[in-house]
């Protein structure tokens, strides 16, 4: 595996390569990420990860310091991968400005879920993996639905701005208890983790319930907060929306996804589930 630090160095790399397959990532990779490469190789011949911790998506008082930055193993796991280059470029290779000036800005949603409680989120998303997108040309990029309205946001971002990119979509990895797998559940003690995964169970219970026809949304939104806020998390929300869209879910919808985001301490956990009825 080639390590490219440079804009310039990947470029030309990219001129010989065929077709190309792109997994942007943050590092402190996991067997969430290694789906995503297993996914990119049956969409080209070369696959370029990159990991850039991307300070633009982080708000104030979040953990852009203390993300885990795991260098050595990532590299080690992308080798076993078959990955053929990581790109790792640092800050001033990727905003040599400091402060970057033109932004991708996503519509109304990005205020919303997520968005709603990080503002900016989605602007430093958008913003970074169009750079990135740009600097790859990559034919293909996969992306995980754990991160289901930054899936939403890249390709909408994709098709308004006519980016030549075809973006797959690859479902969350679980622990066997259902826990999402997520970069940030190493923040969690013992006794969290251990109670982590009543997240997907609520959200298990309300996807079965809409499967079987209930669009009481507003109730069944309010059942799994109460009951999660009573077992000392700190939810951000919990809401059905459209699936496609993510717009307000209405009766009767029948593309469906659950989403959620609470805090179990200092550690701050989404995940998703889709029905479609
Ligand atoms: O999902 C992530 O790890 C990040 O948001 C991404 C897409 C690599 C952009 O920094």
């Amino acid at each position: 595996m080639q390590i490219i630090r440079s804009i310039a160095e990947l470029r030309a790399w990219r001129k010989t390569a065929g077709r190309v397959a792109f997994v942007p990532t943050m590092g402190n990779l996991h067997e969430g990420h290694l789906a995503l490469v297993a996914e990119a190789h049956k969409h080209a011949e070369q696959i370029v990860v990159s990991i850039f911790v991307n300070r633009l998506q982080f708000g104030q008082g979040e953990d852009f310091g203390a993300y885990p930055r795991t260098f050595d193993a990532d590299c080690d796991k992308l080798r076993a991968g078959g990955v053929a280059v990581l790109f790792f470029p640092d800050e001033r290779e990727l905003y040599p400005r400091i402060k970057q000036e033109f932004n991708v800005e996503p519509p109304h949603i990005q205020n919303e879920l997520c968005g709603a409680f990080r503002p900016g989120h989605f602007r430093g998303v958008a913003t970074v993996v169009c750079k990135l997108f740009n600097i790859v040309q990559a034919d293909v990029a996969c992306f995980g639905k754990k991160d289901f309205q930054q899936l939403h946001v890249i390709r909408a971002m994709v098709d308004d701005l006519n980016m030549p990119i075809d973006i797959v979509p690859v479902d969350t990895g679980r622990a066997e208890d259902g826990l999402a797998l997520s970069s940030r559940n190493g923040y969690l003690s013992a006794e969290e983790r251990a109670e982590a995964p009543r997240l997907y169970r609520h959200l298990s219970a309300m996807a079965e319930a809409l499967h079987a026809g209930d669009s009481q949304y507003a109730a069944l939104e309010k059942a799994a907060i109460d009951d999660l806020n009573a077992h000392g998390w700190r939810v951000d929300y919990i809401e059905i929306r459209q699936a496609d869209t993510l717009e307000v879910a209405h009766a009767g919808e029948a593309r469906l996804v659950v989403l959620a985001a609470a805090r179990l301490g200092r550690t701050r956990l989404i995940d998703n589930i889709e029905v479609t009825r």
